[in-house]
């Protein structure tokens, strides 16, 4: 395959997709990766796990032993170091309990670390409610490269390490589900106030393709990855059907 075209997207793991991109080419990634909490989920007998095994059987960061999958993110956290632009930026989506490992393998592989926020899910399953506390956060972690700060488009305004929104709303599942699919303002949130309208933002885990629409929305290019051919259909499927107004 020759070099990748912008606004591509394409079936492939992602370090190999890597491989064929431009150096120094990437203004922002933005991205949620396996957690590989799977296994975890299971030892804890939280039926959690169910949902994601169905779902992650062929893509297997999700559920293997934790020295490899931190193997995996330091190969990816190095290649995407290669093509990211000086000046440009990461956000990584993460579980909780996973954020010191991604802080340093990012950290390792030369990117500046800036911030660790959360996402607070307003209208979260209430799983074993009487038990203990819901699971209703997700970590994002926030790096840059080459410089201590990028581009932030804040206007002036003070942006919190916090963001809200609800569940992926069914609207947004109309041309096929995802189990871990974001809710398209939560990705809009990062790609408007880290990158220029024009910039090239990149997911290489970009399974229902949220990050990609929302560039696309906000007249970003985008390049995306994944494995399975499900996601990547659907992935086609919702930024062919959304037209610019
Ligand atoms: C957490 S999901 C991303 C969900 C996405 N943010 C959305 O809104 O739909 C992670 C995705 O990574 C994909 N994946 C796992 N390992 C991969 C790899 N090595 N290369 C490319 N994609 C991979 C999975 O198929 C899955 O769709």
């Amino acid at each position: 395959m020759n070099e990748i075209n912008e606004n591509s997207l394409i079936q492939i793991d992602c370090l190999k997709g890597l491989q064929l991109m431009r150096e120094d080419s990437v203004d922002l990634v933005l991205t949620d990766p396996p957690y590989n909490i799977g296994g975890h989920m299971k030892s804890r007998g939280s039926g959690i796990h169910r949902l994601r095994e169905n779902h992650f059987s062929i893509c297997d960061w999700d559920n293997i032993d934790d020295d490899l999958w931190k193997e995996q993110m330091g190969l990816l956290a190095k290649n995407l170091f290669t093509k990211v632009k000086k000046g440009g930026a990461v956000v990584v989506f993460m579980a909780v309990i996973k954020v010191e490992s991604i802080k340093r393998i990012f950290e390792e592989a030369g990117f500046y670390y800036k911030t660790t926020g959360t996402w607070h899910k307003k209208n979260p399953m209430p799983r074993n409610m009487n038990l203990s506390f819901i699971n209703s956060t997700e970590s994002w972690l926030y790096f840059t490269k080459g410089k201590p700060s990028g581009t932030y488009n804040n206007e002036g305004k003070a942006i919190h390490d916090f963001i809200e929104t609800g569940l992926t709303p069914l609207s947004e599942k109309r041309f096929g589900k995802h189990p871990t699919q974001k809710p398209i303002k939560l990705m809009a949130h990062f790609v408007e106030l880290l990158s220029n309208k024009g910039d090239l933002i990149l997911d290489p885990f970009s399974g229902s393709g949220t990050s990609l629409l929302a560039a696309k929305m906000s007249g970003r290019k985008y390049i995306g990855f994944d494995m399975d051919p499900d996601y990547i259909e659907i992935s086609m499927n919702r930024l062919q059907g959304y037209v610019a107004e």
